[in-house]
C-alpha cells in the first residue's frame, strides 16, 4: 500500500479532526516531509485537507473524491473479481472500455472517470459529464447470452443503479423504461450498453455497460437542452462525504448479483416494481413524432406494453418514451 493511500485511510478515520504530521509519520514509518508531499498530492486530486501548524492535518467531512482503492476496499471479499481503473478525465469511458474489450481485456475490468469530454448517450447524443459531480463508469462484460437478450444487461443495470442510489442516499430512485433512473421526476442517471455480436454463434462477444450518474448538481447549470429533465441525487454542488465511492461499489455489487440471471430474467419483477411510469400518460417517440399512450406493463423480455388513444395496444421492444413533467 503506498503512502498516499495509507494517508487517506488515516485521514478518513479521523475525518473532521486534526491529526499531527508527527503521528501520521510514525504510523506510516515515513518522514514528516513524505507526509507533507503526500498531503500536497492529495490536495491536487481534490481532497479538502486543512493544514495548521502545531495541529496537523484535517480532512474535511465533505470531501468526496473518487478513489479506486477505496472502491475496492468497499467491495470487500468481491474486490478480487474486478480490475478498477480510475481516470481523472477521459473522452468517454465507454470508448476506452470498448477498445480494451476488442483487444481482449477480461470481464470485470471497470473504467471510472471523474469527467468526460465526449460522454456518449443513446441515439448519438452527448452525455453531460462535468468534473467532480458525477460517476461515469464502464464495465467490460463477456456475457454468455444470445444477442437478442442484450436488453437484459441494461435492465439489470437499471435495477442495480436504482437500488444502489436508495441504499446510499435513501432517495427513492425509480426507473423510466428502458434505461433511465429518475428521482422526483428528474433524470439522474442514463445507461448505455454497447455490444458486439459473434455472427457465427449469435451470442455476444463482449458488452460494455456504461453508466452515467449525476450525484451532485453541477456548479454551472445543466445545459439548456436538458435543464428541465436533468437532476442529481443531491441538489448541491459540493461533497457530502464518501458518497461517490460508495455508490460505485454498490452499483458493482448489485449489478454482479443480477448478472448470472440475465437469461432466467428472475429480476424482471423487481424491474417492474421500480418502473414509475406504469399507468401514466407517456409519449412514444419515433423520430420527431410523439404519440400519446398509456404505459400499461412490461413483459418478461422487458418490452413495454402501451395503449394508444385509439385503443390499440402494442409492445415496444426498444426506443424511447418521454414522461410528462409537472
Ligand atoms: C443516455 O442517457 O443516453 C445514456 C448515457 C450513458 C452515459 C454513460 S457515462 C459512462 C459511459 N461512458 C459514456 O461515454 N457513456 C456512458
Amino acid at each position: 500500500m503506498n503512502v498516499k493511500w495509507q494517508l487517506i485511510r488515516i485521514l478518513e478515520e479521523n475525518k473532521g479532526t486534526y491529526i499531527s504530521g508527527e503521528e501520521i509519520a510514525a504510523r506510516l514509518s515515513v518522514s514528516r516531509n513524505a507526509v507533507w508531499k503526500a498531503v500536497k498530492a492529495l490536495k491536487s486530486e481534490g481532497y479538502e485537507i486543512d493544514a495548521i501548524t502545531n495541529k496537523g492535518y484535517c480532512l474535511s467531512e465533505d470531501t468526496d473524491v473518487l478513489n479506486a482503492d477505496e472502491i475496492s476496499s468497499l467491495l470487500g471479499g468481491e474486490a478480487g473479481k474486478f480490475s478498477i481503473e480510475l481516470r481523472r478525465i477521459v473522452d468517454s469511458t465507454n470508448a476506452i472500455a470498448k477498445d480494451l474489450a476488442i483487444s481482449g481485456e477480461n470481464e470485470g475490468t471497470i473504467i471510472i472517470s471523474d469527467e468526460q469530454t465526449e460522454g456518449r448517450g443513446r441515439k448519438g447524443r452527448k452525455f453531460f459529464s462535468p468534473h467532480g459531480t458525477g460517476v461515469y463508469m464502464s464495465i467490460i462484460l463477456r456475457p454468455k447470452i444470445s444477442a437478442k437478450d442484450s436488453i437484459m444487461i441494461t435492465t439489470a443495470a437499471a435495477v442495480a443503479v436504482s437500488k444502489a442510489i436508495s441504499a446510499v442516499s435513501e432517495k427513492d430512485a425509480g426507473i423510466k423504461w428502458v434505461n433511465d433512473i429518475y428521482i422526483d421526476r428528474h433524470k439522474v442517471c442514463g445507461i448505455l450498453t454497447e455490444a458486439a455480436m459473434n455472427v457465427e454463434t449469435g451470442r455476444l462477444d463482449y458488452a460494455v455497460l456504461g453508466i452515467g450518474l449525476n450525484v451532485y448538481s453541477p456548479a454551472e447549470k445543466f445545459p439548456i437542452e436538458i435543464d428541465n429533465i436533468a437532476g442529481a441525487i443531491y441538489d448541491s454542488d459540493h461533497g457530502r462525504g464518501n458518497i461517490r465511492n460508495q455508490i460505485c461499489a454498490e452499483i458493482i455489487k448489485e449489478f454482479f448479483a443480477l448478472y448470472p440471471h440475465l437469461e432466467s430474467r428472475s429480476f424482471v419483477d423487481e424491474y417492474r416494481s421500480r418502473l414509475f411510469i406504469l399507468g401514466e400518460k407517456i409519449f412514444v417517440i419515433n423520430g420527431n413524432d410523439y404519440t400519446e399512450a398509456i404505459a400499461l406493463d412490461i413483459d418478461d423480455d422487458c418490452r413495454l406494453k402501451v395503449r394508444y388513444d385509439d385503443g390499440t395496444e402494442r409492445f415496444l421492444s426498444s426506443g424511447e418514451v418521454s414522461i410528462v413533467i409537472d
